[in-house]
Protein backbone atom coordinates (compact mmCIF):
# COMPACT_ATOMS: atom_id res chain seq x y z
CA UNK A 1 0.00 0.00 0.00
CA UNK A 2 1.41 3.71 -1.07
CA UNK A 3 2.37 6.29 1.23
CA UNK A 4 0.29 8.73 -0.62
CA UNK A 5 -2.59 7.06 -0.04
CA UNK A 6 -5.65 9.18 -0.91
CA UNK A 7 -7.64 7.95 2.26
CA UNK A 8 -4.75 7.74 4.42
CA UNK A 9 -5.92 10.23 7.05
CA UNK A 10 -2.35 11.06 8.38
CA UNK A 11 -1.09 14.81 7.02
CA UNK A 12 0.90 14.72 3.87
CA UNK A 13 2.59 17.80 2.88
CA UNK A 14 -0.07 19.13 0.54
CA UNK A 15 -2.61 18.57 3.93
CA UNK A 16 -0.07 20.70 5.56
CA UNK A 17 -0.76 23.90 3.30
CA UNK A 18 -3.83 23.76 3.15
CA UNK A 19 -4.76 22.70 6.73
CA UNK A 20 -3.32 26.27 8.16
CA UNK A 21 -6.38 28.09 6.16
CA UNK A 22 -8.56 25.31 7.01
CA UNK A 23 -8.45 24.95 10.74
CA UNK A 24 -11.19 26.17 13.00
CA UNK A 25 -9.77 28.67 15.25
CA UNK A 26 -12.12 29.71 17.57
CA UNK A 27 -14.92 26.69 19.47
CA UNK A 28 -17.66 28.49 17.67
CA UNK A 29 -16.27 27.23 14.53
CA UNK A 30 -15.21 24.05 15.18
CA UNK A 31 -18.04 21.60 13.95
CA UNK A 32 -19.59 18.75 15.13
CA UNK A 33 -17.80 16.86 17.98
CA UNK A 34 -20.83 18.63 20.14
CA UNK A 35 -20.00 17.19 23.56
CA UNK A 36 -16.82 17.76 23.65
CA UNK A 37 -16.63 21.12 22.70
CA UNK A 38 -19.70 21.81 25.06
CA UNK A 39 -17.18 20.68 27.83
CA UNK A 40 -13.93 22.41 26.61
CA UNK A 41 -16.51 25.53 26.06
CA UNK A 42 -17.69 25.16 30.19
CA UNK A 43 -14.19 24.60 30.89
CA UNK A 44 -12.53 27.55 29.55
CA UNK A 45 -15.19 29.98 30.71
CA UNK A 46 -14.88 28.99 34.28
CA UNK A 47 -10.94 29.01 33.95
CA UNK A 48 -11.13 32.11 32.67
CA UNK A 49 -13.70 33.33 35.42
CA UNK A 50 -11.07 32.22 37.95
CA UNK A 51 -8.33 33.96 36.04
CA UNK A 52 -6.48 30.67 35.73
CA UNK A 53 -4.87 28.40 33.26
CA UNK A 54 -7.32 25.38 31.60
CA UNK A 55 -6.45 21.84 33.17
CA UNK A 56 -3.89 19.99 31.93
CA UNK A 57 -6.64 18.37 28.56
CA UNK A 58 -5.88 15.35 26.87
CA UNK A 59 -7.54 14.70 23.07
CA UNK A 60 -7.70 11.30 21.60
CA UNK A 61 -8.72 9.44 18.49
CA UNK A 62 -8.26 8.41 15.09
CA UNK A 63 -5.91 11.16 13.02
CA UNK A 64 -7.35 13.23 11.26
CA UNK A 65 -10.43 14.36 13.46
CA UNK A 66 -9.12 17.90 14.91
CA UNK A 67 -7.16 16.83 17.39
CA UNK A 68 -4.30 19.52 16.75
CA UNK A 69 -6.59 22.14 15.65
CA UNK A 70 -8.82 21.68 19.35
CA UNK A 71 -5.61 22.05 20.83
CA UNK A 72 -5.66 25.55 18.62
CA UNK A 73 -8.65 26.75 19.35
CA UNK A 74 -8.22 26.33 23.48
CA UNK A 75 -5.09 28.13 23.43
CA UNK A 76 -7.08 30.86 20.73
CA UNK A 77 -9.97 30.43 23.29
CA UNK A 78 -7.64 31.51 26.11
CA UNK A 79 -6.53 33.81 24.71
CA UNK A 80 -2.63 32.38 25.30
CA UNK A 81 0.48 31.22 23.02
CA UNK A 82 0.53 27.86 22.34
CA UNK A 83 3.90 26.00 22.49
CA UNK A 84 4.19 22.56 19.83
CA UNK A 85 6.04 19.42 20.84
CA UNK A 86 5.73 15.51 20.42
CA UNK A 87 6.33 12.78 22.05
CA UNK A 88 8.75 11.54 19.34
CA UNK A 89 10.58 15.30 19.10
CA UNK A 90 11.48 14.71 22.96
CA UNK A 91 14.63 12.44 23.15
CA UNK A 92 15.90 13.24 26.63
CA UNK A 93 14.61 14.84 29.67
CA UNK A 94 16.91 17.83 29.39
CA UNK A 95 15.09 18.28 25.83
CA UNK A 96 11.96 18.78 27.92
CA UNK A 97 13.52 20.82 30.76
CA UNK A 98 14.64 23.51 28.33
CA UNK A 99 10.69 23.51 26.67
CA UNK A 100 9.53 23.85 30.15
CA UNK A 101 12.18 26.36 31.53
CA UNK A 102 10.97 28.85 28.21
CA UNK A 103 7.10 28.35 28.97
CA UNK A 104 5.46 31.77 29.53
CA UNK A 105 3.07 32.11 32.14
CA UNK A 106 -0.64 30.38 31.23
CA UNK A 107 0.81 29.00 27.86
CA UNK A 108 -0.40 26.24 26.39
CA UNK A 109 2.08 23.06 25.81
CA UNK A 110 0.67 21.20 22.85
CA UNK A 111 2.14 17.48 23.25
CA UNK A 112 1.19 15.76 20.38
CA UNK A 113 1.58 11.81 19.59
CA UNK A 114 1.97 11.90 23.25
CA UNK A 115 1.84 8.21 23.73
CA UNK A 116 5.39 7.98 22.21
CA UNK A 117 7.09 9.98 25.28
CA UNK A 118 10.17 7.89 26.79
CA UNK A 119 10.28 7.07 30.56
CA UNK A 120 12.87 9.79 31.76
CA UNK A 121 11.12 12.33 29.78
CA UNK A 122 7.75 11.41 31.07
CA UNK A 123 9.53 11.33 34.59
CA UNK A 124 10.35 15.02 34.36
CA UNK A 125 6.59 15.82 32.93
CA UNK A 126 5.07 14.93 35.86
CA UNK A 127 6.24 17.42 38.60
CA UNK A 128 5.75 19.64 35.70
CA UNK A 129 2.26 19.16 35.56
CA UNK A 130 1.31 18.01 39.02
CA UNK A 131 3.58 20.88 40.90
CA UNK A 132 4.70 23.53 37.98
CA UNK A 133 7.94 22.39 39.22
CA UNK A 134 11.08 21.07 37.59
CA UNK A 135 13.24 18.76 39.53
CA UNK A 136 17.05 18.73 38.55
CA UNK A 137 19.96 16.68 40.25
CA UNK A 138 22.64 19.16 40.19
CA UNK A 139 26.14 17.98 40.49
CA UNK A 140 27.68 14.29 40.64
CA UNK A 141 28.56 11.60 42.92
CA UNK A 142 28.06 11.93 46.59
CA UNK A 143 27.80 15.51 46.36
CA UNK A 144 24.77 15.30 44.32
CA UNK A 145 21.52 17.25 45.14
CA UNK A 146 17.93 17.61 44.13
CA UNK A 147 16.99 21.08 43.18
CA UNK A 148 13.77 22.07 42.70
CA UNK A 149 12.44 24.89 40.15
CA UNK A 150 9.00 26.19 40.04
CA UNK A 151 7.59 26.58 36.63
CA UNK A 152 4.97 29.04 35.36
CA UNK A 153 1.88 27.69 35.61
CA UNK A 154 0.55 26.48 32.05
CA UNK A 155 -1.69 24.05 30.03
CA UNK A 156 -0.65 20.71 28.99
CA UNK A 157 -2.40 19.63 25.87
CA UNK A 158 -2.03 16.18 24.79
CA UNK A 159 -3.11 14.55 21.90
CA UNK A 160 -2.75 10.80 20.87
CA UNK A 161 -4.26 8.13 18.08
CA UNK A 162 -3.68 5.58 21.27
CA UNK A 163 -4.79 5.94 24.32
CA UNK A 164 -4.31 2.39 25.35
CA UNK A 165 -0.03 3.30 25.03
CA UNK A 166 -0.22 5.98 27.64
CA UNK A 167 1.14 5.02 30.83
CA UNK A 168 -1.45 5.15 33.51
CA UNK A 169 0.74 7.85 35.53
CA UNK A 170 0.33 10.48 32.39
CA UNK A 171 -3.08 9.29 31.60
CA UNK A 172 -3.89 10.48 35.29
CA UNK A 173 -2.19 13.73 35.27
CA UNK A 174 -4.73 15.02 33.08
CA UNK A 175 -7.96 16.27 34.30
CA UNK A 176 -9.68 15.97 31.25
CA UNK A 177 -10.11 13.59 28.57
CA UNK A 178 -12.00 14.15 25.90
CA UNK A 179 -12.17 11.04 23.25
CA UNK A 180 -13.02 12.48 19.32
CA UNK A 181 -14.96 10.05 17.04
CA UNK A 182 -15.96 9.82 13.42
CA UNK A 183 -18.54 13.03 12.40
CA UNK A 184 -21.67 12.30 10.89
CA UNK A 185 -22.68 12.63 7.01
CA UNK A 186 -24.24 16.50 8.41
CA UNK A 187 -21.49 17.34 10.10
CA UNK A 188 -19.14 15.87 7.36
CA UNK A 189 -21.29 18.08 4.92
CA UNK A 190 -20.81 20.71 6.95
CA UNK A 191 -17.11 20.79 6.74
CA UNK A 192 -16.74 19.93 3.50
CA UNK A 193 -19.15 23.19 2.89
CA UNK A 194 -16.84 25.37 5.12
CA UNK A 195 -13.62 24.41 3.08
CA UNK A 196 -15.13 24.91 -0.21
CA UNK A 197 -15.85 28.58 0.73
CA UNK A 198 -12.48 29.41 2.26
CA UNK A 199 -10.68 27.85 -0.96
CA UNK A 200 -13.18 29.61 -2.88
CA UNK A 201 -14.61 26.99 -4.77
CA UNK A 202 -18.28 26.88 -6.60
CA UNK A 203 -20.00 23.75 -4.74
CA UNK A 204 -23.24 22.79 -4.65
CA UNK A 205 -24.86 21.53 -1.17
CA UNK A 206 -25.46 18.00 -3.09
CA UNK A 207 -21.89 18.18 -4.05
CA UNK A 208 -20.51 19.01 -0.71
CA UNK A 209 -22.57 16.72 1.20
CA UNK A 210 -21.39 13.27 -1.31
CA UNK A 211 -17.55 14.46 -0.81
CA UNK A 212 -18.26 14.49 3.06
CA UNK A 213 -20.43 11.37 3.23
CA UNK A 214 -17.64 9.44 1.19
CA UNK A 215 -14.96 10.68 3.48
CA UNK A 216 -14.95 7.93 6.74
CA UNK A 217 -15.86 10.49 8.95
CA UNK A 218 -12.52 12.32 8.70
CA UNK A 219 -12.31 16.25 7.85
CA UNK A 220 -8.54 15.29 7.01
CA UNK A 221 -9.85 13.58 4.29
CA UNK A 222 -12.72 15.49 2.93
CA UNK A 223 -10.91 18.60 2.31
CA UNK A 224 -8.24 16.23 0.70
CA UNK A 225 -10.82 14.58 -1.20
CA UNK A 226 -12.08 18.21 -2.05
CA UNK A 227 -9.36 19.25 -3.77
CA UNK A 228 -8.86 16.51 -5.54
CA UNK A 229 -12.78 17.03 -6.87
CA UNK A 230 -12.19 20.49 -7.81
CA UNK A 231 -9.16 19.25 -10.07
CA UNK A 232 -11.54 16.81 -11.77
CA UNK A 233 -14.20 19.84 -11.99
CA UNK A 234 -11.56 22.67 -13.45
CA UNK A 235 -10.41 19.58 -15.98
CA UNK A 236 -13.47 17.94 -16.64
CA UNK A 237 -16.71 19.96 -15.46
CA UNK A 238 -17.04 23.58 -15.55
CA UNK A 239 -15.06 24.13 -12.54
CA UNK A 240 -18.24 23.42 -10.50
CA UNK A 241 -18.12 20.92 -7.74
CA UNK A 242 -21.86 19.37 -8.43
CA UNK A 243 -23.42 16.23 -7.40
CA UNK A 244 -22.90 14.38 -10.67
CA UNK A 245 -19.39 15.99 -10.72
CA UNK A 246 -18.64 14.88 -7.04
CA UNK A 247 -19.84 11.28 -8.01
CA UNK A 248 -17.78 11.08 -11.29
CA UNK A 249 -14.37 12.56 -9.08
CA UNK A 250 -14.42 10.09 -6.62
CA UNK A 251 -15.17 7.02 -9.02
CA UNK A 252 -12.60 7.63 -11.12
CA UNK A 253 -10.59 7.84 -8.00
CA UNK A 254 -11.52 4.68 -6.47
CA UNK A 255 -13.08 6.25 -3.51
CA UNK A 256 -16.31 3.71 -3.11
CA UNK A 257 -20.09 4.68 -2.05
CA UNK A 258 -19.00 4.13 1.95
CA UNK A 259 -15.79 5.81 1.47
CA UNK A 260 -13.70 2.67 1.64
CA UNK A 261 -10.58 3.12 -1.23
CA UNK A 262 -8.83 -0.02 -2.94
CA UNK A 263 -6.33 -0.89 0.12
CA UNK A 264 -9.12 -0.77 2.48
CA UNK A 265 -10.76 -3.83 0.13
CA UNK A 266 -7.04 -5.49 0.11
CA UNK A 267 -6.59 -5.80 3.41
CA UNK A 268 -10.78 -6.78 3.48
CA UNK A 269 -9.97 -9.16 0.85
CA UNK A 270 -6.71 -10.63 2.12
CA UNK A 271 -8.40 -11.39 5.68
CA UNK A 272 -11.36 -13.17 2.94
CA UNK A 273 -9.72 -15.14 0.49
CA UNK A 274 -5.97 -15.85 2.53
CA UNK A 275 -7.18 -16.36 5.69
CA UNK A 276 -10.80 -17.90 4.95
CA UNK A 277 -12.28 -15.02 7.00
CA UNK A 278 -10.35 -15.17 10.12
CA UNK A 279 -9.44 -14.79 12.48
CA UNK A 280 -5.68 -14.06 11.65
CA UNK A 281 -3.38 -12.32 13.69
CA UNK A 282 -2.53 -8.53 13.51
CA UNK A 283 1.39 -9.03 12.10
CA UNK A 284 0.38 -12.26 10.23
CA UNK A 285 -2.21 -9.94 8.50
CA UNK A 286 0.66 -7.09 8.22
CA UNK A 287 3.11 -8.99 6.31
CA UNK A 288 0.75 -10.42 4.16
CA UNK A 289 -0.22 -6.79 3.31
CA UNK A 290 3.46 -5.54 2.89
CA UNK A 291 2.05 -3.02 5.93
CA UNK A 292 3.18 -2.48 9.19
CA UNK A 293 1.31 -2.92 12.33
CA UNK A 294 1.09 0.42 13.42
CA UNK A 295 -0.48 1.53 10.41
CA UNK A 296 -3.68 -1.33 10.14
CA UNK A 297 -4.23 -0.40 13.85
CA UNK A 298 -3.79 3.34 13.35
CA UNK A 299 -4.87 4.03 9.82
CA UNK A 300 -7.18 0.99 8.35
CA UNK A 301 -8.86 -0.14 11.32
CA UNK A 302 -10.50 2.13 13.03
CA UNK A 303 -12.98 3.18 9.98
CA UNK A 304 -13.27 -0.99 9.35
CA UNK A 305 -13.89 -1.49 12.67
CA UNK A 306 -16.78 1.17 13.19
CA UNK A 307 -18.25 0.40 9.94
CA UNK A 308 -18.69 -3.25 11.23
CA UNK A 309 -16.50 -4.59 8.21
CA UNK A 310 -13.81 -5.94 11.10
CA UNK A 311 -13.71 -7.79 14.09
CA UNK A 312 -11.33 -7.87 16.48
CA UNK A 313 -11.29 -10.69 18.41
CA UNK A 314 -8.28 -12.46 21.05
CA UNK A 315 -7.61 -14.43 17.99
CA UNK A 316 -7.08 -12.07 15.79
CA UNK A 317 -9.00 -9.71 12.90
CA UNK A 318 -12.07 -11.53 11.34
CA UNK A 319 -13.96 -10.39 8.54
CA UNK A 320 -18.08 -10.07 9.43
CA UNK A 321 -20.31 -10.76 6.76
CA UNK A 322 -21.35 -7.49 6.51
CA UNK A 323 -17.59 -6.70 5.10
CA UNK A 324 -18.04 -9.94 2.72
CA UNK A 325 -21.77 -8.23 1.16
CA UNK A 326 -19.91 -5.02 0.79
CA UNK A 327 -17.22 -6.79 -1.29
CA UNK A 328 -19.86 -8.81 -3.16
CA UNK A 329 -18.38 -12.03 -2.16
CA UNK A 330 -20.20 -14.98 -0.98
CA UNK A 331 -20.49 -15.43 3.29
CA UNK A 332 -19.29 -18.39 4.71
CA UNK A 333 -20.52 -19.30 7.74
CA UNK A 334 -17.95 -20.27 10.01
CA UNK A 335 -17.88 -23.47 11.87
CA UNK A 336 -15.75 -24.81 14.72
CA UNK A 337 -13.31 -25.86 12.35
CA UNK A 338 -12.50 -22.82 10.49
CA UNK A 339 -13.33 -20.45 13.05
CA UNK A 340 -10.72 -21.90 16.11
CA UNK A 341 -8.34 -24.05 14.85
CA UNK A 342 -7.65 -25.52 18.11
CA UNK A 343 -11.29 -26.73 18.54
CA UNK A 344 -11.86 -30.23 17.92
CA UNK A 345 -12.83 -31.21 14.39
CA UNK A 346 -16.08 -32.71 14.25
CA UNK A 347 -15.70 -34.99 11.03
CA UNK A 348 -11.88 -36.05 12.09
CA UNK A 349 -12.19 -39.99 12.28
CA UNK A 350 -9.06 -40.57 14.04
N1 LIG B 1 -14.44 20.09 13.59
C1 LIG B 1 -13.82 20.52 12.50
N2 LIG B 1 -14.39 21.48 11.74
C2 LIG B 1 -13.79 21.89 10.59
N3 LIG B 1 -12.63 21.39 10.14
C3 LIG B 1 -12.02 20.44 10.85
C4 LIG B 1 -12.57 19.97 12.06
N4 LIG B 1 -11.75 19.04 12.58
C5 LIG B 1 -10.73 18.92 11.73
N5 LIG B 1 -10.88 19.77 10.68
C6 LIG B 1 -9.99 19.88 9.52
O1 LIG B 1 -9.26 18.68 9.41
C7 LIG B 1 -7.88 18.95 9.43
C8 LIG B 1 -7.19 17.90 10.29
O2 LIG B 1 -7.47 18.15 11.64
P1 LIG B 1 -6.35 17.98 12.78
O3 LIG B 1 -6.74 18.84 13.91
O4 LIG B 1 -5.00 18.22 12.19
O5 LIG B 1 -6.56 16.44 13.13
P2 LIG B 1 -5.69 15.49 14.10
O6 LIG B 1 -4.74 16.35 14.86
O7 LIG B 1 -6.72 14.82 14.95
O8 LIG B 1 -5.00 14.50 13.19
C9 LIG B 1 -7.73 20.37 9.97
O9 LIG B 1 -6.75 21.08 9.33
C10 LIG B 1 -9.05 21.03 9.65
O10 LIG B 1 -8.97 21.66 8.40
MG1 LIG C 1 -2.70 16.24 14.76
Amino acid sequence: MSDERLLNPNPDESDQQAEKSLRPRKLAEFIGQGKVVEQLRIAITAAKARGEPLDHTLFYGPPGLGKTSLAGVVANEMGVNMKVTSGPAIERAGDLAAILTNLQKDDVLFIDEVHRLNRAVEEVLYPAMEDFALDLIVGKGPGARNLRLSLPRFTAVGATTRLALLTSPLRDRFVSVHRLEFYNDAAMHEIVARSARILGMPTTSEGAFEIGRRARGTPRIANRLLRRVRDYAQVVAQGEITLDVARAALDTLEVDELGLDENDRRLLRTIIELFEGGPVGLSTLAAALAEEVDAIEDVYEPFLLQLGFLQRTPRGRVATRRAYEHLDVPYVERTASNSDPDAPRQNRMW
